[in-house]
């Protein structure tokens, strides 16, 4: 494969921008097209359920990479393109619009969409789902409705993303019901102790919150929502509601072109998936590990990671994404920082104050730490980073111990 065939990008959000970069970086010197759906220049999610929900920002000010930085790099970017279908026999991209973009190798970076609630009434007006910059703003437009008209913002799954939008409701002046439909808060991700703090922060902010209920049917007037109707007979009333039940990763290009998929692309350290000289980076994959599971990661880290482990084997090189993975959320004036993954703990035990809150939770599998979730203690959450990137353990003796220095188990790696 000669260095100057044309590489094609398929999707401009994180894991492309990264991909296209670290091309650049890693000697790739023919045509590199970025290709994204969107109108928007590549920019970043994460302040869309947070800082932009609240604050009337421009577009710019959430740029990854603006036009000319891109262009600089000689990446060609193809914004308000949809691609449709990959056709691998005749090397090609067909497009919306009915033309076709020739490529010798191919990076998939689709992402995830919203899961999408399924009960009668869901597509009224006013039901919301956010992924996109656009959706952020329609959401800010409607909590300000709510606070001005008196209305309630009821959101429907209390994680990540229903969480964060209650927080900036609730500082825009709008009442707010989350609706989860288990017994506690981010319970995919964290312990009952992270759980039940945030519990009762968002409490303490006036947000109702109620577990253990499903949806049945949001009912409407005109068209609009008005209110969410719960199994237990219960009716809400809703000025608007907004959904954050979790996502679905993109593959369907990935899958009608034969690349091999199974809840997301799937890859495998090096980000390559089942097809020669196509590789895929961020939500939209599903990473093979060594025991044979599937990994699936959302969050900016796996995008960055995995997109310089993408563009590294286009190149035909070797760079397995074997770093701590790492998350985080914002809520109210509490960070929330994730390292490691705590799926399959056995014990967790906290270090710091539970009441202000700004603590951390240890988790340990068998004896070793696996991952550490911290509450406003950023200090603790880059230690955490780098014990776990070098397969340091403390013991959970040491770890209750608050006398005992975790840093000093770093003096090793020095
Ligand atoms: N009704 C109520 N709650 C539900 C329902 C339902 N029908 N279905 C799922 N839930 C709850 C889940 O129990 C969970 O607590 O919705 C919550 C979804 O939380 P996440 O899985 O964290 O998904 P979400 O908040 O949508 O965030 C999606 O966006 O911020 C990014 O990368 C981040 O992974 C995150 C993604």
């Amino acid at each position: 494969m000669s260095a100057a065939s044309v590489i094609a990008v398929v999707g401009a959000g994180q894991a492309g921008v990264q991909i296209a970069d670290s091309l650049r970086q890693e000697g790739h010197e023919g045509a590199l097209v970025l290709i994204g759906e969107e109108p928007h220049a590549p920019y970043q999610r994460p302040p869309l359920s947070k800082k932009w929900l609240i604050e009337a920002g421009t577009p710019g000010s959430l740029a990854l990479r603006g036009p000319e930085a891109l262009a600089r790099r000689q990446i060609e970017l193809k914004l308000d393109t949809r691609v449709v279908a990959i056709d691998r026999a005749a090397g090609e991209l067909r497009l919306a619009d009915g033309a076709r973009l020739r490529y010798d190798r191919l990076a998939l970076s689709t992402g995830s969409r919203p899961r999408r609630l399924s009960v009668p009434g869901a597509s009224l007006e006013g039901v919301l789902y956010l992924r996109a910059l656009s959706d952020s703003s329609a959401i800010a437009a409607a909590l300000r409705r709510c606070a001005a008209e008196g209305k309630a913002l009821i959101v429907i799954g209390g994680g990540f993303i229903g969480l964060e939008v209650a927080a900036g409701a609730r500082k825009l002046g709008a009442a707010v019901t989350v609706i989860e439909a288990l017994p506690r808060l981010m319970s995919r991700v964290t312990a009952p102790i992270v759980s039940e703090t945030f519990e009762q922060l968002h409490r303490r902010h006036g947000v109702d919150i109620v577990f253990d209920a499903a949806v049945v049917e949001l009912r409407g007037t005109a068209g609009h929502v008005t209110s969410v109707c719960t199994d237990d007979g219960r009716e809400f009333p809703a000025g608007c509601v907004v959904v954050g039940i979790g996502v679905v990763p993109d593959d369907e290009l990935a899958l009608a072109a034969g690349v091999a998929c199974e809840r997301g692309i799937i890859v495998d350290a090096c980000s390559r998936t089942s097809v020669t000289n196509v590789v895929a980076a961020g939500d939209c994959t599903a990473r093979r590990l060594p025991d044979g599971r599937l990994l699936r990661l959302e969050s900016v880290h796996n995008a960055v990671e995995q997109g310089k482990s993408a563009a590294a084997a286009l190149m035909g090189r070797e760079r397995p994404f074997c770093v701590t993975p790492w998350f985080w959320s914002d809520q109210y004036d509490v960070k929330l920082q994730m390292a490691g993954l705590s799926q399959g703990y056995d014990q967790v035990l906290v270090r710091g104050d539970l009441h202000k809150p700004a603590f951390s939770a240890f988790y340990f599998r068998a004896g070793r730490l696996i991952a550490v979730d911290s509450l406003s203690r950023i200090p603790d959450h880059m230690l955490a980073k780098r014990l776990l990137d070098h397969d340091l353990s403390p013991t959970p003796e040491q770890v209750a111990d608050p006398s005992f220095e975790l840093q000093s188990l770093l003096k090793q790696t020095a």
